[in-house]
C-alpha cells in the first residue's frame, strides 16, 4: 500500500477539510433538520450518533473512498480468515474465532482452530459449574468464595473491566479480585480479605514468562503454602491460563488446571478466550457467552455492512478525520455508566499498545500521526474535574459519551439526571455559546456594561467540539460484547488505514529489558552498570535511603 497520505481520497480529504472548516457543525445543524437521521446509525439496540462531528455527506464519501483506497474490505476478510495479519510476529490475529459459532470453519496454517476453541469453552463450562455450585472444594472440604485473578495487561484489563460493568450479573456469588501491579501492596491488600482454605488463584498470563504476574504468583504461592504447609494442595487452589504449558508446569500447577489459548490471540484480545475465566466465574459461563455473542454480532456487522452503515468502520473513520485532519490529539472516552468505570483504562490498552507505532508495515516512517493518546473517565465526575478543557482549553478532543437508556438501579431521578448531563456536555460542546450570547446573558443578570465587557471572552464557549454518543437499552452481556468488538474494530480500521501493525508490541520492551539490567544494581554492594547521571544517581540515592 502507498503511503496513506499519498492516496487520492486523502488529498481530497485535505481539499476538503480546507473548505468544510469555514463552517461549524452549529451551522450544519441549523441548515438541516435531518442532520440527526443522516449522521446516525444502529446496530440493535446500540444507538451510535455521530451527528454532532464536523462532517458532511461528502465527508462520508471521502472517507468511504479511503477505506476503498487502503484496502479496508481485503484487510478485514484476511484478519477473519486466518492470515498472519501480525506481520512482526508471523501470527494471525483470530479473536474474532474465539466468538464465532460454534459450526465456523477458521483455519490457521490449515489446522481448523474452532473444535480447540470450542473444547476450552466447555473445559471453563464445566469449571464454573464446580466452582460456582460449591462441588470445588478447598483443602479443608469448603467451598470457594474468592477468586483472585493474578496477570497484567490483557491478561487483567479486559476481564477486570468487564467483571466491573457486568457486576448486577454477578449475585451474591463468588468475590473477584485482581492482582496486576508488582507493588506489592496490591497483591498484599488483597491477601489480608482472603483465606487459603477458601480462595482460588487464576494465574493469567498468555506468555507465563511476565515477571509481575510470575512475582505475584509465587509470592501467592508461598502465602498460601506458608499456612497449608502442604504442596499436594496447591492443584485445589491454583489454576492456570496460559499459552505455554511447560511453564505452567515449571511453576508447580498440574496441567489438568490449565486452560489453554493460543499464539493467535493477542494479548489485549484475550477476554475473549480462557483469560475470560474470570469473568465466567463471576457471572457464569451463560452470560460469559452472550458476551461472546454480542462481540459476534458485531464482528458480522462488521464485516458485512457498507462502510457508510457501518459503525466501527464509521467511527475509525471519524476517528482519522479529526486526528489527521482536524488535528486532535487526544480521544476521550466519557462513560455515563458507573459500571463501565474501568473501560477508559481497557481501551487505553486497546488502542494505544496496539495503533501507538511509528513505521508503517514495511517498515518506512509515517508521515501523519498514528494512534490517539485515549484517557476518560464515567460521567458525571469528569464534569468537575477536566471538562473545561474540552469546553474552553485550546485542544481540540473529541469525545465518546456512552450510556444506557435504562439503569440496574433505578433510583428515584438519578437515571434522568444523568442522562440529562450528558446530553447537555454534547450539546454545549457542539454549539457553544457566541459573545452574542454571552452579552445578552450578563446584561439579563444586570451586569454593568463595563462588566460585561470585561468577562466576555471568558464566557465565550467556541463550540464546534466533535463527540459521538453510543446509547444502548441497558449494559447487558450482549451488548458490553458488541461495545468492546466496536472498538477493537475501530482501532483496526485505523491501522487499516494508517498500514501499520496494531498487533504487535516491540515498544514495551525496552524498558523490560533495562529493568533486567537494574534489577541486582539495587542491592548494596552490586556495581552499577553503565547509565546515564540521572539513572545512576536515582539508583544511589535508593541504595542510601535503604541501608
Ligand atoms: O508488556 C505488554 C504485554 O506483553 C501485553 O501486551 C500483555 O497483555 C501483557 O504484557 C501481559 O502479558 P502476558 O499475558 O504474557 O503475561
Amino acid at each position: 500500500m502507498p503511503d496513506p497520505t499519498n492516496l487520492p481520497a486523502w488529498q481530497a480529504l485535505q481539499t476538503h477539510f480546507d473548505q468544510l472548516n469555514r463552517q461549524t457543525t452549529r451551522s450544519l445543524f441549523a441548515a438541516d433538520p435531518h442532520r440527526f437521521a443522516k449522521f446516525s446509525c444502529q446496530l440493535h439496540d446500540l444507538l451510535c450518533d455521530f451527528s454532532k462531528q464536523l462532517l458532511t455527506e461528502q465527508t462520508l464519501d471521502l472517507l468511504a473512498s479511503l477505506a476503498d483506497q487502503a484496502g479496508l474490505r481485503a484487510k478485514i476478510e484476511a484478519l477473519f480468515t486466518g492470515e498472519k495479519v501480525n506481520i512482526t510476529e508471523q501470527r494471525a490475529a483470530l479473536h474474532t474465532a474465539l466468538r464465532s459459532p460454534a459450526e465456523t470453519l477458521v483455519r490457521v496454517d490449515g489446522r481448523d482452530v474452532m473444535p480447540d476453541i470450542q473444547g476450552v469453552l466447555q473445559q471453563m463450562d464445566a469449571f464454573c459449574n464446580r466452582v460456582r455450585s460449591g462441588q470445588w472444594r478447598g483443602y479443608t472440604g469448603r467451598p470457594i468464595t474468592d477468586v483472585i485473578n493474578i496477570g497484567i495487561g490483557g491478561s487483567d484489563l479486559g476481564p477486570l473491566m468487564v467483571v466491573e460493568a457486568l457486576k448486577p450479573y454477578a449475585g451474591d456469588g463468588l468475590r473477584s479480585h485482581f492482582v496486576s501491579n508488582v507493588d506489592a501492596s496490591h497483591l498484599v491488600e488483597v491477601l489480608k480479605k482472603i483465606t487459603p482454605e477458601t480462595c482460588l488463584f487464576l494465574i493469567a498470563s498468555k506468555t507465563f514468562t511476565t515477571q509481575e504476574t510470575l512475582t505475584n504468583a509465587h509470592s501467592a504461592r508461598r502465602w498460601f503454602l506458608e499456612q497449608v504447609k502442604d504442596e499436594q494442595q496447591i492443584a485445589h487452589h491454583f489454576v492456570a491460563i496460559s499459552t505455554n504449558r511447560a511453564k505452567v508446569v515449571e511453576f508447580g500447577i498440574d496441567p489438568a488446571n490449565m486452560f489453554a489459548f493460543w499464539d493467535w490471540v493477542g494479548g489485549r484480545y484475550s477476554l475473549w478466550s480462557a483469560i475470560g475465566l474470570s469473568i465466567a466465574l463471576a457471572v457464569g459461563m451463560e452470560n460469559f457467552r452472550a458476551l461472546l455473542a454480542g462481540a459476534h454480532q458485531m464482528d458480522e456487522h462488521f464485516r458485512h455492512r457498507p462502510w457508510r452503515q457501518n459503525i466501527p468502520a464509521l467511527m475509525g473513520l471519524i476517528g482519522i478525520w479529526n486526528a489527521n485532519f482536524r488535528g486532535a490529539e487526544s480521544q476521550a472516552i466519557l462513560p455515563y455508566d458507573q459500571y463501565l468505570h474501568r473501560f477508559p483504562a481497557y481501551l487505553q490498552q486497546a488502542d494505544m499498545e496496539s495503533n501507538g507505532k511509528r513505521v508503517r508495515n514495511d517498515g518506512s516512517a509515517l508521515t501523519t500521526s498514528s494512534g490517539p493518546i485515549i484517557w476518560g473517565e464515567p460521567g458525571t465526575n469528569g464534569q468537575h474535574a477536566f471538562y473545561q478543557l474540552i469546553h474552553q482549553g485550546t485542544r481540540l478532543i473529541p469525545c465518546d459519551f456512552l450510556a444506557a437508556v435504562t439503569s440496574h438501579n433505578p433510583l428515584g431521578a438519578h437515571h434522568h439526571i444523568l442522562l440529562s448531563n450528558m446530553l447537555a456536555q454534547s450539546e454545549a460542546l457542539m454549539t457553544g455559546k457566541t459573545a452574542a450570547e454571552a452579552a445578552q446573558e450578563m446584561q439579563t443578570a444586570g451586569l454593568s456594561p463595563a462588566e460585561v465587557q470585561r468577562l466576555l471572552p471568558h464566557r465565550v464557549f467556541p463550540g464546534n467540539r466533535p463527540s459521538t454518543t453510543l446509547l444502548y437499552r441497558q449494559l447487558d452481556p450482549q451488548t458490553l460484547g458488541m461495545l468492546i468488538a466496536l472498538y477493537e474494530h475501530k482501532i483496526f480500521v485505523q491501522a487499516a488505514i494508517w498500514d501499520i501493525n496494531p498487533f504487535d508490541q516491540w515498544g514495551v520492551e525496552l524498558g523490560k529489558q533495562l529493568a533486567q539490567k537494574i534489577l541486582p544494581e539495587l542491592e548494596p554492594g552490586t556495581p552499577i552498570g553503565d547509565h546515564d547521571c540521572s539513572t545512576r544517581g536515582l539508583i544511589e540515592r535508593i541504595r542510601q535511603l535503604q541501608s
